[in-house]
């Protein structure tokens, strides 16, 4: 059953398609849910689900087979686009949250929880036009802090209790290990972060919060590894309320110049990376997970091999830390990946980075999702 916020946001076409023969194996055909894998480790499983126009890679909402995937499988969404400062902050005056009430209305009526993404991603590109052209006046410190302050105050207000862990901050640090300069951070210092996760905590003080970013277990991601432990470290020496680190897990191949080979990883760096991080007594959350086929053969068994493989290993030495408590992905099936308008293919064929593909079947990555959650210990 949809409420009238949804039924308006999938109109007629979208109504219509509810009819639609569901292609999705029905639940007692699959076994256990990913979810249901997760749970039983203290672990939780989910998804990104957006609400952009019908037909767009990250308008997966009004696809009625989807959303009965999403029901199937997950116990956790995240708002792929719905909640950033860009999408529901269309001027100063203005917070519009009705494409981000449509996901959260959805989760809530199927029994899921929410995660909250993203507060401030602190990186220019992603901000508004308004705020990048903003005056900040005679005192601009005092402006940047009331503007900062307003946005995540009433963000994590409306959402109190029903949003359990939030991305406070995203991709603060680049891929050379640097922190992002922007309008805010030009008057108000690196503490730009800091303030808004002690907002934040103010606004929901039972809310799990994170810093989430993408470096990765690549080679090349060194550099960004060193400045996101630096970060951190600064941000608890100055006591900034921070519980954890989301990292993203867009692991494979293809992302940006240096990430070129399919697998490069760097096993060792990245677990003393991850020791570092929760050696500051921080969990772990992986937030964003998909594998990138781009630089693998075109043949769909070799890559979804490939795929599964690298994916597992991943998870394996993810779950070996018995902080990361949640896993979710960034699409639970390929034609709503991002990854389909990012980086192309030479060849121009669809990526296959998700664990179901376009016809709701379950990919060797599903399999290697779940066999990683049953390996897994149970969480303390
Ligand atoms: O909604 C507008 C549409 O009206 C317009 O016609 C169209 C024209 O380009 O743009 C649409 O907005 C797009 C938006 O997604 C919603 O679909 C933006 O162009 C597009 O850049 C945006 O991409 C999103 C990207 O973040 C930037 O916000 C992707 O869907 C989303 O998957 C991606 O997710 C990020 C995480 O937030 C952070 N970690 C990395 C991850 C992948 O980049």
């Amino acid at each position: 059953m949809l409420t009238r916020r949804q039924t308006l946001a999938l109109g007629a076409g979208g109504l219509a398609a509810m009819s639609a023969p569901g292609l999705v194996m029905a639940r007692e055909d699959r076994g256990p849910s990913l979810h249901e894998l997760a749970q039983a480790k203290g672990m939780r499983f989910g998804s990104a689900l957006g609400v952009s126009p019908p037909g767009t890679v990250s308008g997966a909402f009004h696809d009625p087979q989807y959303r009965q995937l999403l029901i199937d499988e997950c116990g956790v969404l995240v708002h792929e686009n719905e909640l950033k400062w860009y999408v529901a902050r269309p001027d100063a005056q203005t917070f519009d949250f009705d494409r981000a009430d449509i996901i959260m209305d959805f989760a809530e009526e199927n029994g899921m929880e929410m995660r909250g993404h993203t507060l401030l991603w602190h990186h220019t590109d992603w901000f508004p036009d308004w705020i990048n052209n903003h005056d900040f006046g005679s005192r601009p410190g005092t402006e940047a802090e009331r503007m900062l302050t307003e946005h995540v105050r009433t963000m994590v207000e409306r959402y109190r209790g029903r949003i359990y862990s939030w991305d406070v901050v995203n991709e603060t640090i680049d891929e050379a290990g640097r922190f992002r300069q922007t309008a805010l951070s030009r008057h108000l210092g690196e503490e730009v972060i800091d303030i808004a996760f002690h907002i934040a905590r103010e606004a929901d003080p039972d809310a799990e919060l994170l810093y989430n970013d993408y470096m990765n277990w690549e080679a090349g991601y060194e550099r960004q590894q060193e400045g996101v432990l630096r970060l951190l470290e600064r941000l608890k020496a100055r006591g900034a309320p921070i519980d954890g680190l989301g990292v993203q897990g867009h692991i494979g191949s293809g992302n940006y110049d240096y990430s070129t080979g399919f697998d490069t990883a760097r096993e060792d760096t990245w677990r003393e990376f991850l020791d570092d991080v929760v050696g500051l007594d921080l969990s772990l959350s992986v937030t964003e997970f998909d594998v990138h086929d781009k630089n693998l053969p075109a043949d769909i068994e070799t890559r979804d091999r490939e795929v599964a493989e690298l994916g597992r290993r991943y998870l394996d030495l993810m779950f070996s830390y018995p902080q990361t408590k949640d896993l979710l992905v960034w699409g639970l099936a390929d034609q709503y990946s991002w990854y389909q308008e990012h980086w192309v293919r030479e060849d121009g064929v669809a990526k296959r980075p998700t664990p179901y593909d376009e016809n709701f079947q379950p990919k060797p990555l599903r399999q290697a999702i779940a066999d990683a959650l049953i390996a897994a210990a149970p969480r303390p």
